[in-house]
């Protein structure tokens, strides 16, 4: 039923309006969390929650929650939704494919005359990418309760603007945050559509992949403390080169991560800053973040030891000091067995093929794993590109990917368990 009345000339519609909203016009798109632009973008959205007939309403993280209301209000509400903020210079679809995916998908249900049982709420979760705050999932970290008041005061961006004070300035009522968070009322599951990320999908031909299990980050930041030396007067013997040690942790964790028995484990150094940066002084101070995924926690756990005794080799023999902050150490989820039956029911229905699937990236749903069951809905990625410019996904995909969506939330949102 589901499959014939998706509109993808609708969801291509939302995908490429809300690309208006992006301050690297031409070069990708990027929309940093509780910018002028997300803001706008969160606008747009609500307007258009608003347009299909939801009732439409926002929390003090700015997490928006667009609710089609079902027949018992008093039941745990089914929930699907994403992020539409990006990383620097990425894609459109990142996150924004989950959000109109989750729309469609309401829209379709809402317009057949028929109401489910439960509440079905499309929902916008706030900065979901790695953020200049050294946050990740800053909209779903906070609904569960892994984000604290005092983490947002702790958590300063590199223009010395704290989380707690970026979230002011963005309007949001944030002094109400302990109120509202962690959430006290249940969720009855929750299901997630993004795009895959990775090439899996296309390589196979296959239009819908059911994830099994969402790796988890382990975000770090170094710190090291060289001395400041001319490059020219000091001997390679005599210095004490911050950069350099920062270089020699990355590429021992990159050794770490390549020669781990698991298959899913990464480690990326994606930014590196240097003081004092002139082409003629030895780095005094080098400071880099390190990103470590895995499905396992054991393999990170393993990761980080063998880390550490490294660095502090490192340290001893380049005469540097290293300052290790961590930031999250997230553990992996696995999805629902149940809430997977229901997507593969509802794909073979469609005869859409579908497949397993491990995501390498996290999502919003590895947080709300806390607080519900979760499932994920992949759609292909071309040639497995994502947060880059080139990132792309064929409407025709997403569109059979809500198709999938909207049945299983119609089929979810109709069961009666009691809580
Ligand atoms: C989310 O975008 C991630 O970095 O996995
Ligand atoms: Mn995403
Ligand atoms: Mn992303």
């Amino acid at each position: 039923m589901m499959k014939e009345k998706i509109d993808i000339q609708r969801l291509k519609g939302w995908i490429d309006e809300i690309d208006t909203f992006n301050q690297t016009p031409g070069e990708g798109t990027t929309r940093p969390v509780y910018s002028k632009e997300d803001m706008e973008a969160r606008a747009y959205v609500r307007k258009e929650m608003e347009k299909i007939g939801l009732e439409v309403s926002q929390d003090c993280a700015g997490n928006i929650y667009g609710v089609l209301p079902g027949r018992d209000r008093n039941l745990a509400p089914v929930w699907t939704g994403s992020h539409i903020d990006t990383v620097p210079n990425g894609g459109k679809f990142d996150g924004l494919a989950g959000v109109f995916s989750g729309m469609e998908a309401l829209r379709v249900i809402r317009e057949s005359g028929k109401r489910p049982l439960r509440d079905l709420s499309v929902n916008v979760y706030s900065g979901e990418e790695m953020s200049r705050y050294g946050a990740c999932c800053i909209g779903s970290r906070s609904i569960v309760g892994r984000l604290r008041k005092s983490d947002l005061q702790s958590h300063v961006g590199p223009d010395g603007i704290s989380l707690f004070r970026a979230m002011e300035q963005a309007g949001l009522h944030v002094e109400n945050f302990e109120k509202e968070f962690p959430r006290k009322e249940p969720v009855y599951a929750s299901l997630e559509l993004h795009i895959e990320q990775n090439g899996k999908l296309e390589a196979a031909g296959i239009p819908v992949g059911i994830v099994t299990g969402i790796c988890a980050p382990t975000n770090l930041e170094y710190e090291v403390t060289g001395v400041q030396s001319h490059a020219g007067g000091t001997s390679m013997k005599d210095r004490r080169d911050a950069y350099m040690a920062a270089a020699e942790i990355s590429l021992l964790a990159e050794r770490l991560a390549r020669e781990s028995d698991s298959p899913y484990i990464t480690a990326t150094v994606g930014d590196m800053r240097i003081e004092p940066g002139a082409a003629n002084v030895i780095p005094g101070k080098a400071v880099f973040p390190l990103d470590i995924r895995s499905i396992r926690m054991e393999d990170k756990d393993k990761m980080l030891d063998g880390l550490r005794t490294g660095i502090k080799e490192i340290a001893l023999e380049r005469g540097v000091s290293v300052s290790e902050s961590m930031m999250n150490h997230d553990k992996p989820v696995m999805c629902d067995p149940h809430l997977r039956e229901i997507i593969r029911a509802a794909a073979d229905q469609m005869k859409i093929p579908a497949m397993d699937i491990v995501s390498g990236p996290y999502h919003d749903s590895l947080m709300l794993g806390d607080i519900t069951r979760v499932g994920m809905i992949f759609v292909p990625s071309r040639d497995g590109i994502s947060h880059n410019r080139a990132e792309w996904t064929d409407i025709r995909d997403i569109g059979a990917g809500t198709a999938v969506l909207a049945d299983a939330l119609w089929t979810l949102g109709n069961e009666e368990r009691v809580e």
